[in-house]
């Protein structure tokens, strides 16, 4: 599968006009580490564009505009999201998608829904959007350059990582876990070791 040149045009458009500088070159470089990950894992490479290119298309919006929107689409808004609408940018990221791009690939919006959290299950293009978002070139941090090493070899492994990191980083900031990080976190250390123990 490619995409349309024109759609993704399109959504480059929109990203520029409605993301800081700085969040647009985030999601450029996702696009350049999820597209490199998903070539080197048999990941379909078009949905990757897809999916990097549209998980953080509405993280800028007013946490007014952002309960709207899930609301309008029957959305369930837990306690947690309530509080931080930030943390539905992933799961109202399809519906401005389908909106205005006429995009409508499950795969790839299952893959923006849990870019944040992880999720108990995960397939391939969850697992290269999930650590393609932590580990593009310009995040600050020295553990992203560790990740992409480890995802270029063991993809899975790298996903435990990323859950690992952004735990610890929560923590020490005090700051709740969204239920969707815990058991997902505990969901993947269980496959891990049971990975392990084959
Ligand atoms: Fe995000
Ligand atoms: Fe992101």
């Amino acid at each position: 599968m490619t995409n349309d040149p024109d759609q993704i045009a399109r959504i480059e458009t929109y990203l520029s006009e409605n993301l800081s500088p700085a969040r647009f070159r985030h999601v450029m470089g996702v696009r350049e580490v999820a597209l490199t990950l998903a070539k080197r894992h048999g990941v379909d490479e078009a949905q990757a564009e897809l999916a990097a290119l549209l998980h953080d298309c509405v993280k800028e919006r007013p946490n007014d505009e952002l309960l709207g929107l899930a609301k309008r689409h029957g959305l369930q808004v837990d306690k947690h999201e309530q509080q931080m609408p930030d943390l539905l940018h992933g799961k109202v990221a399809p519906f401005v998608a389908a909106e205005r791009f006429g995009v409508n690939d499950e795969t790839v919006f299952d893959a923006t829904r849990c870019h944040s959290t992880g999720a108990v299950e995960m397939g391939p293009l969850d697992q290269v959007l999930f650590v393609a978002d932590f580990c593009e070139p310009s995040r600050p941090y020295t553990a992203a350059q560790d990740v992409r090493e480890l995802a270029e070899r063991d993809l899975e492994a790298a996903v435990l990582e990323v859950m690992q990191f952004k735990l610890r980083k929560t923590l020490l900031k005090k700051q709740p876990v969204h239920p969707d990080s815990f058991h997902a976190y505990n969901a993947w250390v269980d496959k891990r070791s049971r990975d392990e123990a084959d």
